[in-house]
């Protein structure tokens, strides 16, 4: 397996810290030279790219949050002349303009660079066929995930999102080893495999390599069963790069190693902004340390999650992502994140794993119900079973009672990519 790894994957910690210094020093400088919004925000803060010194002075330095980004739209936080910006991606975002990022060439490279070593991690090798079907676009799963793909050596089949049948079809012909999709959208896969009559276990795939929304290790178990294949987490997020900010490795499956050489982690107290030591669990914030085009300086990214020592890799683990902070629902004083339900549900014999959350208002209470699908076949006892079970194991482990409702099969909204877990339905009339 050494052999495989590439340079940086076999430095030690202190080469790494040494050349995450450097880079450091070289990314605040590029952002505070280049980019009106950098250099307005460390004037303000009364520090200059020298008074970095070490890496925990990064501390002193502002945060960069997804409003700084709006504010500068479009290419406000571009670092580079424009002629020398060779791709741009967006994320949709749910209100007002999108979150525009810019890539160069070599910021193009450096992102091939990590999602070929994500896959590797996850147990592709080169010669071996990946299915893609992250969405392509302004998304940076499907374009993110291609040309880390091909550049492993890999073949690449660019499904994309959507058409469902034809992915199982595309899958059945040409004998992928490797999926890389969402771990819902996959659960929307596994429901046509079987309406198609096919077996998923008896598919040439080998690993599935899932993100773009967190998914639990119930999760995995039930889809690692179900398709017999080995299933690990990538994460990222476009702000950072895209897919390939982090990797679970296969052989250890214990969260993800972030790729710290290009990307530089901090955890914080998501209200007071104070760095957390490591194994504390709060709000991850990145540094960039080799991009061109677009650095960012201390991005919140609102996933809760905690920093771990490395296992497989010299490189600092963070523990699969618990939720966004945006996601969290605050029910009559209780926190929950969907996560939590997620497992619920998954432990729950006679219901499927395809589950949504609705928010509404009674009142002045908001309620929530778990709404759930029956496995087929399952009898009107078992369900009622199933929701009683539901409820009870909510406000045991939560300490907070909700509905369940347990569907029909084949009635929810099916995930074609990111699935939306809550839908608020707090401002509709009547509700
Ligand atoms: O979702 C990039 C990506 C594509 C990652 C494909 C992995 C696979 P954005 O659309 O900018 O980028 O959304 C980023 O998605 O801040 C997290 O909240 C969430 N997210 C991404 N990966 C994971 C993961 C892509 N493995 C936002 N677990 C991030 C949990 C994830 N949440």
């Amino acid at each position: 397996m050494t052999a495989l790894l590439d340079a940086a994957e076999r430095m030690d910690r202190e080469e790494l810290r040494a050349l995450q210094l450097e880079r450091l020093r070289a990314t605040l400088l590029h952002a505070y030279t280049h980019v009106g919004h950098y250099r307005a925000a460390l004037d303000r803060a009364g520090l200059h790219p020298d008074d970095c010194r070490s890496l925990a002075d990064l501390a002193r330095f502002p945060f960069t949050t997804k409003a700084d980004l709006r504010d500068n739209y479009p290419f406000g936080m571009f670092a580079v002349p424009e002629e020398r910006v060779r791709r741009i991606h967006a994320s949709s975002g749910t209100t007002g303009r999108p979150t525009v990022v810019g890539y160069t060439q070599g910021d193009l490279d450096t992102w091939a660079d990590v999602v070929a070593r994500s896959i590797r991690a996850a147990g592709g090798r080169p010669g071996q066929k990946v299915h893609i079907a992250y969405g392509y676009g302004l998304f940076t799963g499907g374009l993110g995930a291609h040309y880390g793909a091909e550049r492993l050596g890999c073949t690449v089949i660019p499904a994309s999102g959507g058409m469902t049948a034809r992915q199982v079809q595309l899958i059945q012909d040409f004998r992928p080893e490797i999926i890389m999709v969402t771990p819902s959208y996959m659960l929307t896969l596994l429901d046509e495999f079987e309406r198609q009559g096919v077996d998923p276990r008896t598919t040439s795939l080998k690993v599935g390599i899932f993100g773009a929304e967190p998914w639990t290790q119930e999760m995995r178990r039930e889809i690692e069963e179900r398709f017999a294949i080995d299933a690990v987490d990538i994460y990222g997020l476009s702000e950072v790069m895209g897919p390939g900010v982090a990797q679970e490795c296969v052989e250890t499956k214990d969260g993800l190693h972030i790729w710290e050489d290009h990307f530089y982690p901090e955890v914080v107290d998501p209200f007071t902004g104070e760095v957390l030591p490591e194994g504390a669990e709060g709000e991850l914030v990145f540094t960039s340390l080799t991009k061109e085009a677009m650095p960012v300086i201390r991005y919140r990214t609102r996933d809760l999650t905690r920093l771990l020592p490395g296992t497989a890799r010299v490189f600092r683990r963070m523990e699969k992502v618990t939720g966004r902070s945006d996601d969290l629902v605050i029910l009559r004083g209780v926190n929950l994140f969907p996560t939590q339900i997620e497992e619920i549900v998954l432990r729950t014999p006679a219901v499927s794993p395809h589950f949504q959350l609705r928010l509404t208002r009674e009142g002045r209470l908001d309620v929530l119900t778990v709404r759930a699908e029956a496995r087929a076949g399952a009898t009107p006892e078992q369900r009622a079973a199933a929701a009683a079970s539901v409820a009870a194991a909510v406000k045991d482990g939560i300490g907070v009672s909700v509905g369940v409702e347990i569907l029909d099969p084949e009635t929810l909204e099916r995930s074609v990519g990111k699935f939306r877990r809550i839908v608020d339905e707090r401002d509709k009339p009547g509700s």
